[in-house]
């Protein structure tokens, strides 16, 4: 079998590019480890930038994230018993982010691909790739008991942290950087209205807090928790004991309970693989980096990288110019690092740490007292927030 490109991991990553590409008449095959359902079953954060939008939109499959998607243009910061709106329209100069379901993109992008009959092979067992150095690359894979090998033109690596095509690097020629934080994200899904119909970020003595949602009737929430806490350990009253307590009074006021459909618990860590391109292997979302999710970067930025990969083949199929291959990993690593770092400073600006010294809580309070007070500061939390351009 031979494809023009073959795509590792039906993730977000893998299945924007493989939309992109057929658009363009660019044959890519996909192939995911897991079963579609296992891929649906799977709860993710749900803010979209307006470059991830557009590039939904480019897909031609944004008709349901246009219809459903609900438009922001402000996030709340909470501590100290007070609600601190900023407002990311005005303060970026007129830009939105969009609250949607990473799930509901993922079926959204899985349905438009079948409806093309563009070929995701899912249970794709040992996948592998090979040859990446030179200039005849191939994947082999295991389905049904039966070995396949796909030779083609070029890789990409869209199989999350946990894929094969990180590790299928020679451990030489990679760098990794990794930083964990001792805490996690214990997360609630209920078809209960939102508190607000805002985001709100709460820092609180007994940790941080997150309001956000799905839709007008389906709430998300997360409680900071500790590193190695278990689900079984929280029932849904203690959850929402422990939201409220975290929010100011009116916003605890206003939190409708209900039963949980869905909780987990997430560790957060910062990690970047460098570089993101190996001959014909590209590295694309997570498989090459992760960030902690308080400032809601994993799927926008897994969506630039995919920009950046979609124009570099567009360009090496349309102008026989490998420029923008050449330029792929400097350019999705410069606009990696700047989320990176927004992702740790929001962390850090809201989260309680264990090991905090009295001096380093001060300074923290001070920052959160300066973001919310200064135009300036508050301008740059906005503009990373929105999304830096790509
Ligand atoms: N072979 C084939 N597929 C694999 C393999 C493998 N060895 N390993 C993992 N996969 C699949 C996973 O089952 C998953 O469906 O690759 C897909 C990777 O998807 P994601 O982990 O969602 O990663 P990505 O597409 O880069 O999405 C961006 O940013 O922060 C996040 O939550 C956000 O998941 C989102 C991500
Ligand atoms: C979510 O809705 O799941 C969500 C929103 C904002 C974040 C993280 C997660 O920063």
């Amino acid at each position: 079998m031979r494809r023009q490109v073959v795509i590792i991991g039906s993730g977000p990553s893998g299945l924007l590019l493989g939309q992109l590409l057929h658009r363009i008449g660019i044959d890519a095959l996909i192939l995911e480890r897991s079963s579609k359902e296992h891929v649906l079953s799977r709860v993710r954060a749900g803010v979209l930038e307006e470059g991830t939008v557009g590039l939904v939109r480019a897909t031609g499959l944004a008709g349901r994230l246009d219809a459903q998607g609900l438009r922001h243009d402000g996030i709340e910061f909470a501590f100290d018993g007070q609600r601190h709106r900023i407002d990311l329209h005005e303060l970026s100069g007129g830009k939105r982010v969009v609250v949607y379901g990473q799930t509901e993109l993922t079926a959204d992008l899985m349905a438009g691909r079948e409806a093309v009959g563009a070929e995701t092979v899912y249970e794709a067992a040992d996948v592998m790739p090979h040859g990446f150095d030179t200039d005849t690359p191939y994947v082999t894979y295991v389905h049904g008991g039966v070995t396949h090998r796909v030779d083609c033109d070029f890789i990409a690596g869209c199989d999350g942290y946990h894929g094969i095509s990180r590790r299928a690097v020679p451990a030489g020629a990679i760098s990794t950087f990794e930083r964990s934080y001792p805490f996690g994200w214990l997360g609630l899904l209920a078809e209960v209205p939102p508190v607000s119909h805002e985001l709100i970020y709460a820092s609180h003595p007994r940790g941080f807090a997150l309001c956000s949602m799905r839709s007008p009737t389906r709430s998300r929430y997360y409680v900071q928790c500790d590193g190695d806490e278990k689900v079984e350990n929280w029932s849904d009253q203690r959850f929402w004991d422990e939201l409220r307590r975290r929010l100011p009074a009116d916003a605890a006021d206003a939190v409708t309970t209900g039963p949980s459909f869905e909780k987990s618990i997430a560790g957060l860590r910062s990690f970047v693989a460098e570089p993101m391109r190996f001959g014909r292997l590209f590295l694309c979302g997570d498989a090459a980096h992760i960030v902690p999710p308080t400032g809601a970067k994993g799927l926008n930025l897994a969506a630039s990288d995919v920009h950046y990969l979609f124009e570099a083949l567009r360009e090496f199929y349309g102008e026989r110019s490998a420029a923008g291959l050449d330029a792929y990993s400097p350019r999705a690593l410069a606009r990696v690092w700047k989320a990176v770092r927004f992702s740790w400073w929001m962390t850090l600006l809201l989260h309680r740490f264990p090991d905090a010294s009295p001096f380093a809580e001060k300074l923290r309070a001070t920052e959160l007292d300066y973001v919310t007070t200064s135009r300036h500061a508050a301008a740059a939390l906005a503009e990373n927030y929105v999304g830096l351009p790509y």
